[in-house]
């Protein structure tokens, strides 16, 4: 089960997406925040929603997001993938807001450096107060990231776990270094995809890599996707 709020680094095809998908597979009430909008575009089984949003004057122009949370607000079950092509800061702090008017969900937010970023303003007021005091409404959260140094630290500072992925910038490995003992952090920058170092608040950190080969949501990559045809 997840925790209330857990965090999963490392560069890109390294398993991130598809182990945050693996890990929520149970959940009943979820949504994910989609900022790439490209392989979780055909994701089967979900809702897919495309809000549109105005800068100026800011806000959603259409009722995507505020009908169908409307409609699954007392559902046992629902799942949708929401995404979005801008104004990402904004758009999370919106749907902070409702998410917490809906209560009961789980909110996974792939690649969350794009939208809570470690530098400029501080966050937020509903995406801060979603991310520490959530856990009131029901709401869990979980979020990807490439960059462990380029995400808002009071993300980090709260995450109950966090899977760490292959790394290889010296400020991602700094950041890791206070989660885990030496040598696991300076194994960072040498694992293999779908390897992680998990940390956690419940006990030590260790590598895991109990998922390799095992996870598929997301269809195999062309790599490994069977024997090719030789060119003749
Ligand atoms: N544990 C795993 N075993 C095998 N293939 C995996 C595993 N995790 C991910 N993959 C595949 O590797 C590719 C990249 O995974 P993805 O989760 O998108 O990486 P990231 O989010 O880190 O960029 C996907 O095609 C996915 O299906
Ligand atoms: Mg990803």
């Amino acid at each position: 089960m997840l925790s209330y709020l857990e965090l999963f680094f490392g560069k890109s095809f390294t398993g991130k997406t598809a182990r945050m998908l693996h890990e929520v597979r149970a959940v009943p009430r979820l949504l994910i925040v989609d900022p790439k909008c490209a392989q979780l575009a055909t994701l089967k089984g979900y809702a897919h929603l495309w809000p549109q949003y105005s800068a100026k004057p800011r806000g959603w122009t259409d009722g995507a997001i505020v009908g169908y949370l409307r409609k699954v607000r007392d559902a046992q079950r629902f799942r949708a993938v929401i995404h979005v092509r801008d104004n990402f800061k904004e758009q999370l702090e919106l749907l902070c807001i409702l998410v917490r008017a809906v209560g009961n969900l789980t909110l996974c937010v792939d690649e969350l450096g794009l939208f809570i970023p470690s530098v400029g303003p501080s966050l937020p007021p509903a995406i801060t107060s979603a991310m520490i005091s959530g856990r009131h409404e029901g709401l869990a959260f979980a979020g990807t990231a490439q960059r462990p140094a380029l995400v808002h630290v009071t993300a980090r500072a709260n995450a109950e776990r966090i899977r760490w992925y292959r790394v290889t910038e010296r400020n991602d490995l700094d950041a890791a270094r206070g989660y885990m003992p030496l040598a696991l952090a300076d194994s960072l920058p040498t694992l293999p995809n779908y390897v992680c170092i998990e940390t956690s608040d419940a006990g030590a950190a260790f590598r895991d890599e109990s998922m390799v080969g095992k996870i598929n949501v997301l269809g195999a990559p062309p790599a490994v996707r069977g024997p090719r045809k030789r060119a003749s």
